[in-house]
């Protein structure tokens, strides 16, 4: 897979002021690495997520996937991208409360008119894949903090994505619960060649070590982007 951020500017209008929160970003991912985006509060992160996963489009520049300008597809045709394209993991989980950890994974599949008991092997599957084989019938108030994460990430892979965005994925986890996190996510966008990029913001720059690139954004610019020094 291939996404790039070509000149894409992105601007906010608030009463009479205008805020850049992405300034002229030029950014391209092949696929296969666990990338980082990090930098200063209010440097863009979350805005070029959005960018990434079709929630959001540029006022000025593409957004190319796989040679396709997602940026101007209409809303349909922007969350079916979403729907088959993307799987997303946010800092606090995002679970359904009142569904089991297999129902949970199964979510995007139902939203994509499968029904459930036909969704049900390949959401236990990906839990097996999480390490959660033994929790699948669990509400996400029974599961701990790293193993409702484990179920976002299933989640994430139901539809077996190219590309997984993460915004801050371990802000909710102590140290050691992160560390296993991002290993996690590290094999995810390595085990299938150039298949799949992980593209996942954080605070965290101890976090930031443990991917293949770390791009800094700062005031909606690209700061800096580093390969890290072993890639992955
Ligand atoms: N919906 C919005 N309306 C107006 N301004 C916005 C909106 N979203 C973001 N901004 C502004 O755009 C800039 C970039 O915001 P963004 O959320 O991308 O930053 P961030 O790097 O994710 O910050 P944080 O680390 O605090 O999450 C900020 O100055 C912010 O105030
Ligand atoms: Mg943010």
């Amino acid at each position: 897979m291939i996404i790039e951020l070509r000149d894409v500017v992105r601007e906010y209008r608030i009463g009479g002021q205008t805020v850049r929160a992405l300034d002229e970003v030029n950014l391209r991912f092949d696929g296969g690495q666990f990338a980082s985006v990090v930098g200063p509060s209010g440097a863009g992160k979350s805005t070029l997520l959005h960018l990434l996963g079709a929630l959001d489009s540029p006022d000025y520049g593409s957004v190319i996937f796989n040679g396709e300008d997602i940026g101007r597809l209409d809303d349909e045709q922007q969350s079916a991208f979403r729907r088959h394209r993307v799987g997303f993991v946010f800092q606090f989980f995002n679970l359904l409360p009142t569904l089991s950890a297999w129902e949970n994974v199964a979510v995007p599949k139902l939203l994509d008119g499968v029904r459930l008991a036909k969704a049900q092997p390949a959401a236990v599957r990906l839990l097996e894949r999480v390490g959660l084989a033994n929790r699948a019938q669990h509400r996400p108030a029974e599961l701990s903090g790293g193993e409702m994460q484990r179920v976002a990430i299933a989640r994430a892979l139901m539809m077996d994505p190219p590309l997984i965005l993460a915004d801050e994925p371990t802000g909710n986890l102590d140290s050691t619960t992160g560390a296993a996190i991002l290993s996690l996510l590290a094999e995810v966008a390595h085990e299938d060649g150039r298949a799949r990029q992980v593209v996942m913001v954080t605070h965290n720059s101890h976090a930031a070590t443990a991917t293949d690139r770390v791009i800094t954004l700062r005031d909606g610019r690209v700061g800096s982007d580093e390969l890290s020094a072993v890639p992955g």
